[in-house]
C-alpha cells in the first residue's frame, strides 16, 4: 500500500521563511504562526503512527522546510531529486545525509534533468510525474526511467499552463491505490481517465492537497465542502491550519517526505 508510512523527515521553518519563494499575494506569512503550525503538523503525523526524523531549520535555504521537493521515497525506488529552482538546489545536500542516516539507498537525477517531489504523485505501483516550472522532461525521464526499473508504471501530466498551481499535488493528491483528489482543470486530463476521482469545490482548490497517512487523511483548514466530502467517503480526517505555509506557496505534502 502505497499510504502505510512508518517514519517521515521533516525540518521546521527558519525565521527567514518568509525570504522564500511564492507565487501567491496572501501576505508576509508570521513566523512564530508557522513554526507553530509546523508544530502542530508533526504532532498530527505522529498521531498517525509515524516517527519523525526532525532536520534542523536551514537558514540559507528560506524553503527548506519542504522537505518533500527533495526525494522521491516509495518501497522500492529512493530518488534524491535536482530541485528546479536554483535557491532550492543545495537543499539536497542535507537530505543526502538524512537518507543515507536512515539507510535509504537513493538514486539521484542528474543534469539536464530538474525535479521537485511535489511533481510526484504515487498511486498503487502507478506514479503521475508532474511536469512543471520545476520539474522538466529530462528530470520526469530520469525518473520514469527508475521507476520502471523497480516495476512502477508512470505517466507525465504537464501542468505548466494549469494556473495556480505550482507543483502537480497542489491539484491533486492520492487517497488510495485507486482514489485521487483532483482540481477542476486536471479531471479531464487523458492520463486520470477512468480513475476514480474526488472533485475539488470551486475556491477551495489548495484544499486538493490532502496527505493519506495510514488510517488518516490530513486536510487544510478552512475547507468545509472538501472536508464533508471526505467525511462522507467515510476517512478519518486531521485537519491542521496552513495559512502560513499556504502563503508562501506550500502544502501539507511539501512539509514531510514520508516512508
Ligand atoms: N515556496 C515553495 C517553493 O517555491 O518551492
Amino acid at each position: 500500500m502505497s499510504f502505510h508510512f512508518t517514519r517521515a523527515i521533516v525540518r521546521p521553518p527558519s525565521s527567514n521563511f518568509a525570504d522564500g519563494m511564492t507565487s501567491v499575494s496572501l501576505g508576509v506569512p508570521d513566523f512564530a504562526r508557522a513554526f507553530d503550525q509546523h508544530a502542530r503538523y508533526c504532532e498530527a503525523l505522529e498521531r498517525c503512527g509515524l516517527t519523525l526524523v526532525h532536520l534542523p531549520e536551514d537558514p540559507a535555504h528560506p524553503d527548506a522546510t519542504f522537505v518533500e521537493d527533495t526525494a522521491v521515497l516509495s518501497a522500492r525506488c529512493n530518488v534524491l531529486t535536482r530541485p528546479g529552482a536554483a535557491s532550492r538546489a543545495g537543499e539536497i545536500e542535507t537530505m543526502r545525509a538524512a537518507l543515507a542516516a536512515a539507510v535509504i539507498n537513493a538514486n539521484e537525477i542528474i543534469e539536464p534533468g530538474s525535479l521537485d517531489g511535489g511533481d510526484i504523485c504515487e498511486l498503487g505501483d502507478h506514479f503521475f510525474i508532474g511536469v512543471s516550472h520545476r520539474t522538466n522532461w529530462d528530470g520526469a525521464a530520469q525518473l520514469a526511467a527508475l521507476l520502471t526499473k523497480a516495476r512502477y508504471t508512470s505517466s507525465c501530466i504537464d501542468i505548466r499552463a494549469v494556473p495556480g498551481i505550482l507543483h502537480l499535488k497542489s491539484g491533486i493528491a492520492a487517497l488510495d491505490d485507486e482514489r485521487i483528489i483532483a482540481i477542476d482543470s486536471l479531471t479531464d486530463h487523458p492520463v486520470l481517465k477512468g480513475r476514480d476521482l474526488v472533485r475539488v469545490a470551486p475556491g477551495e482548490e489548495y484544499a486538493a492537497n490532502c496527505v493519506r497517512v495510514n488510517d488518516h487523511v490530513l486536510i487544510a483548514a478552512g475547507f468545509p465542502a472538501m472536508q464533508r466530502t471526505l467525511e462522507k467517503l467515510g476517512y478519518d480526517l486531521i485537519v491542521i491550519e496552513m495559512s502560513e505555509f499556504q502563503k508562501m506557496d506550500g502544502g501539507l505534502s511539501c512539509l514531510s517526505l514520508r516512508f
